[in-house]
């Protein structure tokens, strides 16, 4: 390699891993690329230049960080996430109908006033860096200024996120309802204005179908339809409760009507849409879903949190027709914003449907499998040359209990799998954002 200086080039050298394809399908051998005593160039504009052994890329006046101790994986990439609930976390509540009531709709009703939507982003961007989490799906609220002072945070520090304006027109107090025709002009002027601006993408956001009326869920169809390059984000099959509540105000649409019908009736579902929980789908929805390239949001700690169910992980993942799978802490629902944790009650709940997933496996959904989920596996998820050098430097010794568990084992899988399992934001020594670092110390 050339000498770094003069080109901006700046490197890292640590343990390196990241995935160039997916583990649930190929053999981990293929699907991972890990290098011990290992070095990610990265260039002034902030992407992967290199990422290979030290011993071939050091180059004299390279400027080095040095990481040796620590893994240094692409950003977590977390599915699934909605920034207003950030001042209700760990609220004490029943299940999703109620604490939606009691909890989350209260607190975005506040979010009508701008300069409170600018603080809860600013404390929110600020706990995922804490947890390395780079990219994430979000969910504003029904106030457009909420997905500004979003989008206007993320832009500060470059942050490649997805986002968009909650649309509902019924079943929420007055102060969150919009109309079909406010979501579709307030939504469209959002897309214009901030989808595709440096690392912003736009996702149309109906909160889920029983707080949409039928014109509203037109609408949204249409507003797909003018835009196919934008995200889709809501919510499916999370409580039975809930999806006997779908059933009873669109059973007319079609007999023995499933939750996915709906949103399949109204164009919905493809490439681009990701549908959080979907704990009780059946076998014939989790075929529509892989046929239509429908991504799915796996969400344990939400899942557990408010009781919702166990996500029959391996059916999902059937290799006849598998579902393209990836990992969410749904905050506020989940009660951790660390991707690590999200990983460990997943596992849990992977093992209480069959068997845990592995340990790669696991550092897969969190990372390019979500970038996958979302579309955006060109740009980041991995550190193949030309992506976005968006990463996180974990300490798999962060805290005594974990040192003296590597002690005798310390095998790629020991730090994988005790970071999974023992991990959270005490893990995260640094975390970089397009190659500039937003959390911790170099
Ligand atoms: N269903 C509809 N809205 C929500 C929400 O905000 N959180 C969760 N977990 N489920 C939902
Ligand atoms: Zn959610």
């Amino acid at each position: 390699m050339d000498a770094g200086e003069g080109r901006g080039l700046k490197g890292y050298r640590g343990t390196l891993l990241h995935f160039l394809d997916d583990p649930f399908v190929v053999g981990e051998e293929e699907a991972c690329a890990h290098v011990a005593d290992g070095l990610l160039v990265v260039d002034g504009q902030g992407r992967v230049v290199s990422a290979g052994p030290w011993s071939q890329g050091a180059a004299e006046g390279l400027e080095v960080v040095d990481w040796r101790g620590c893994l240094l994986v692409p950003g977590f990439v977390d599915t699934h996430i909605h920034y207003p609930q950030t001042a209700i976390l760990a609220a004490y509540s029943g299940q999703v109908l109620e604490w939606l009531e009691q909890s989350a709709f209260p607190e975005e009703e506040r979010f009508a006033e701008e300069a409170y939507a600018r603080r809860v982003a600013d404390v929110f961007l600020k706990e995922l860096f804490r947890n390395g989490t780079t990219t994430a799906s979000v969910f504003c609220t029904v106030h457009p200024p909420s997905v500004n002072a979003f989008f206007e945070a993320a832009e500060a520090v470059q942050a490649r996120m997805v986002a968009g304006k909650v649309m509902m027109d019924r079943n929420g107090p007055v102060g969150l309802l919009d109309t079909p025709q406010r979501a579709y002009d307030e939504s469209k002027a959002l897309i214009e204005r901030w989808h595709d601006r440096g690392r912003a993408r736009y996702s149309l956001t109906p909160r889920f179908a029983p707080t949409s009326t039928e014109a509203q869920l037109e609408m949204i169809g249409a507003l797909r339809v003018e835009f196919p390059q934008v995200h889709l984000q809501t919510h499916i099959s999370e409580n039975p409760a809930e999806i006997a509540w779908v059933k009873s105000l669109f059973g007319h649409l079609k007999p023995n009507l499933d939750y996915l019908d709906v949103y399949d009736h109204y164009g919905l579902l493809g490439p681009g849409t990701i549908l959080a929980h979907g704990v009780h789908l059946e076998e014939r929805d989790l075929q529509r879903m892989a046929e239509s390239h429908t991504a799915l949001a796996f969400c344990p700690m939400s899942n557990l949190f408010l009781g919702s169910g166990l996500l029959p992980v391996w059916d999902v993942l059937r290799s006849q027709r598998p579902v393209r799978l990836s990992l969410a802490t749904d905050v506020g629902g989940g009660n951790r914003f660390s991707m690590l944790q999200a990983l460990n009650e997943g596992y849990k709940v992977a093992h209480l449907r069959g068997r845990g997933f592995t340990p790669l496996q696991g550092f897969y959904l969190a990372t390019l499998g979500g970038a996958r989920a979302l579309g955006l596996d060109d740009r980041i998820g991995s550190f193949q040359p030309g992506r976005e050098a968006d990463f996180v430097v974990l300490d798999p010794k962060a805290t005594p209990i974990q040192a003296f568990r590597l002690e005798r084992h310390d095998s790629l899988q020991d730090r994988l799998f005790t970071l999974m399992m023992l991990g959270d934001d005490r893990s995260v020594r640094a975390t970089y954002v397009l190659g500039q670092r937003v959390h911790g110390q170099a």
